[in-house]
């Protein structure tokens, strides 16, 4: 196989120190303002690995219930139900389908199947970098083609860069992290004069969540004859990131060399039994797509109202261009509890996932903190702690906040050291936008002594804090 395990090992250590980019809950956070007195703790988005908030569908999770009584018995040691399942799904024959763990094991066995020392494998850049990874660790050369300026694969550029020795081009459609597809028309002409001998690998991880008419799945080409392996995964629009199912769809050839290095067993018998049911449960696709557009929605409407540039999406995360440092503003999100990507040398983008509708509007006011500016006053009521006059005061100030649904609101003063002082708000409000008025005075209405005090904000999720200086 002309395998060369410490590059695997290195090359997997260099993917984990890609994950210095981005910001995990307890790495590196900083428990400090504006969120230090919120009681809601700790993340509130979980905005950096394109996983789907609705999670597994109803069906997958009465599956997976009744497979673990099954759970001391091996599974279908060739996943040969789901596989089948999978070929019917596509309307192919089932010697079509290989099922493993993840697209990641699926990327996996693709460049042991063809790719050894010497062989060139093309891709863009920035993309997906597994596939890079595993051809760098079986020894082949790895051919990085820059995507074009509307950030899109530029399917001509990649025939350019085809050598004697390419073996494979690797192409993410749509692509992550640019959220960007290529055409079917680009990709006929591609394919159509594409020189023999080459393998196309397409992964398709985000195939559900496209809407462009431009845009078609590449098992077309597999049916038709063409070399192409398609790879998709159940990580997205199905919900099961944490239970590990991909799949590569391709000739019956190319799958028997897929499936030839993978170990038996190895998707678990939860994993297929989630997998299968997915299958049957289409309404919950449809409900993850409508959630992701409406959420894409709230998300383009803000950075729209903060004048940031973004990248038109095509998928369930997009990029965004902050006009700063990136790692800077990614951290401060972290802070807030907003976890996104950075990185693919664009150092001012940040890449956010599409979470619940409830998450974008944090995010958005996060965003809003982060970079200063007011620009969303004009656009339609959100959650905030708008401003507070005079501050400082001596007599008494006026806190405008602005509040959004049905949830409690709770506003609270807090001294310098963490205790509360003053209970402003507890109960529900109408949306919009409130003038509070705080009497200086704490609960037993005595005169707070001068000083710097928190003003915090809190309505389900949402929690955002300001402070006032109070001077006797
Ligand atoms: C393009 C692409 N392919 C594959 C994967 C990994 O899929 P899986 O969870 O099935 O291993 C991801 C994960 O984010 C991805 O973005």
């Amino acid at each position: 196989m002309g395998k060369n395990h410490m590059s695997r090992r290195e090359f997997l250590q260099a993917s984990v120190a890609g994950l210095s980019f981005m910001y995990l809950p307890g790495v590196g956070r900083i428990k400090a303002y504006p969120f230090e007195f919120a009681e809601s703790g700790d993340t509130f988005g979980r905005l950096c690995f394109n996983e789907n908030p609705l999670g597994p569908s109803h069906l997958a999770r009465e599956a997976m219930k009744q497979a673990v009584d099954e759970g001391h018995r091996y599974p279908d040691w060739f996943s040969s139900t789901l596989e089948t399942k999978i070929a019917e799904h596509h309307n192919v024959s089932p010697n079509m389908i290989c099922a493993g763990t993840g697209a990641t094991e699926i990327i996996r066995l693709v460049a042991d199947a063809f790719l050894y020392p010497g062989d060139e494998m093309v891709t863009a850049t920035p993309t997906y970098s597994q596939m890079a990874y595993e051809a760098a660790a079986n020894g082949a050369t790895v051919v990085h083609v820059p995507v074009d300026e509307r950030y899109m694969i530029d399917l001509s550029l990649i025939k350019a860069a085809i050598t004697e020795n390419t073996k494979l081009i690797s192409l993410v459609n749509p692509n992550n992290p640019l959220a960007t597809i290529f055409t079917k028309h680009d990709m006929r002409i591609f394919m159509n004069s594409l020189p023999p001998g080459i393998i196309v690998v397409v992964d398709e991880a985000y195939h559900h969540y496209v809407h462009s008419p431009y845009y078609e799945s590449c098992v077309r080409y597999i049916t038709g004859g063409f070399p192409v392996i398609v790879i998709r995964t159940f990580s997205k629009a199905y919900g099961l990131a944490g239970v590990r199912i991909g799949y590569s769809v391709a000739s019956g050839g190319h799958t028997s060399m897929i499936g030839s290095s993978q170990n038996i067993g190895m998707v678990s018998r939860l994993g297929q039994a989630a997998a299968i049911a997915s299958l049957n449960d289409s309404d919950h696709v449809d409900n993850t797509v409508s959630l992701n557009d409406h959420a894409k929605e709230v998300l383009m409407n803000g950075l729209h109202a903060l004048n940031l540039e973004y990248i038109p999406s095509e998928t369930n995360f997009m990029m965004f261009d902050t006009g700063m440092s990136a790692t800077s503003v990614a951290s401060q999100l972290a802070n807030r509890g907003y976890q996104v990507r950075v990185g693919w040398g664009m150092p001012r983008h940040i890449r956010v996932s599409t979470g619940t509708v409830d998450e974008m509007y944090g995010f958005i006011y996060a965003l809003q903190e982060i970079l200063g500016q007011n620009s969303l006053k004009d656009g339609p009521p959100m959650f905030g702690l708008d401003r507070v006059r005079p501050n400082p005061f001596t007599r008494e100030c006026t806190i405008q906040i602005s509040t959004l649904g049905a949830e409690r609101v709770r506003l609270v003063i807090y001294d310098a050291a963490g205790r509360m002082v003053q209970s402003l708000v507890n109960g529900v409000m109408t949306p919009g936008v409130h003038d509070i008025v705080w009497n200086g005075r704490d609960v037993r209405g005595r005169n707070v002594a001068s000083g710097v005090y928190v003003v915090n904000l809190m309505q389900g999720e949402f929690a955002t804090s300001t402070r006032v200086t109070v001077i006797r």
